[in-house]
């Protein structure tokens, strides 16, 4: 059985890269839905009909377990596919939960009552519908109690990356923080909530200045994943991996290959 990498496109990519080097035994089925991305522009229903499709798709593959590498369908839909939608044989994992674990410097599945943490002025950089939906200070408030979080909504930088032009993407990583620190000057910490952003965390680290300590996603999941294959031992495979998109596949193929400096090949999904 796979575990299934899901995105609206290209970025979880970074998280893919980082649970392949940590669980090298384990089969893996990326899939980028490239024909409707960004997600991030897209309202709640539309995300979560989309996610559902995928999803489904991905189960089709032999993917029994998927992780949602995609903050917007993580934010957007996961709660909704959970209580209403999933079969009780199969599971679907957010991007969330690892970030703000981390945050508030909790251990794995640790549900103990909120309570004062490190942190008190958290930037959280996400897309519109991530930022819209609320989920992260939702996630944040079962966890933690008197976090400041002051949410960036980075319109335009995913469809830049997604379109190779990294000098844009840059310039746009600089505006928005630059609008960030307008609302809050200091922030103590900054949450990278897209799985794009990875890719421009140097332009954010050097907007963002000294003694900001950014969160990034893609080590952050490879170790939840791990420690939840840890108690699960039956999804341990032979390390194989296949690639599915919506998109055109040459296309999407050459441009993951720019990303992760290897060769990538995707299928028609
Ligand atoms: N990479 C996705 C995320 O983590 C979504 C980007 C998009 O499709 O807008 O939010």
């Amino acid at each position: 059985m796979a575990v299934g990498v899901f995105d609206s496109g290209l970025g979880g990519l970074t998280v893919l890269d980082a649970v392949q080097a940590k669980l090298p035994d384990v089969d893996f089925v990326y899939f980028a839905d490239s024909a409707h991305a960004p997600y991030g522009v897209r309202d709640a229903d539309d995300i979560y009909d989309l996610t559902c499709a995928a999803v489904t798709r991905m189960w089709d593959a032999g993917c029994d377990l998927v992780i949602l590498a995609c903050n917007t369908a993580s934010a957007a839909a996961l709660r909704r596919m959970q209580e209403s939608w999933l079969p009780g044989d199969k599971r679907v994992l957010g991007v969330f939960v690892p970030m703000i674990e981390a945050l508030t410097e909790r251990g794995w599945g640790d549900n103990s009552p909120p309570r004062e943490v490190a942190v008190q002025h958290v930037a959280l950089f996400a897309t519109p519908a991530t930022v819209a939906s609320r989920a992260f200070q939702r996630e944040l408030a079962f966890r933690a109690i008197g976090v400041d979080v002051e949410a960036q909504a980075c319109g335009g930088v995913v469809d830049a990356i997604e379109d190779g032009d990294m000098i844009l993407a840059e310039a746009l990583v600089k505006s928005h923080v630059d609008a960030l620190h307008r609302k809050m000057p200091k922030p103590q910490a900054a949450i990278l909530g897209c799985t794009h952003y990875p890719l421009m965390e140097d332009a954010f680290r050097a907007a963002l200045g000294e003694g900001v300590q950014v969160y990034s996603q893609a080590q952050l999941v490879a170790d939840s994943l791990a420690d939840y294959l840890v108690r699960h031992p039956d999804m341990i495979g032979s390390g194989t991996s296949a690639y599915l998109t919506t998109g055109d596949p040459a296309r999407v193929s050459d441009r993951a290959t720019q990303f992760l400096r290897r060769k990538i090949t995707f299928d028609a999904a």
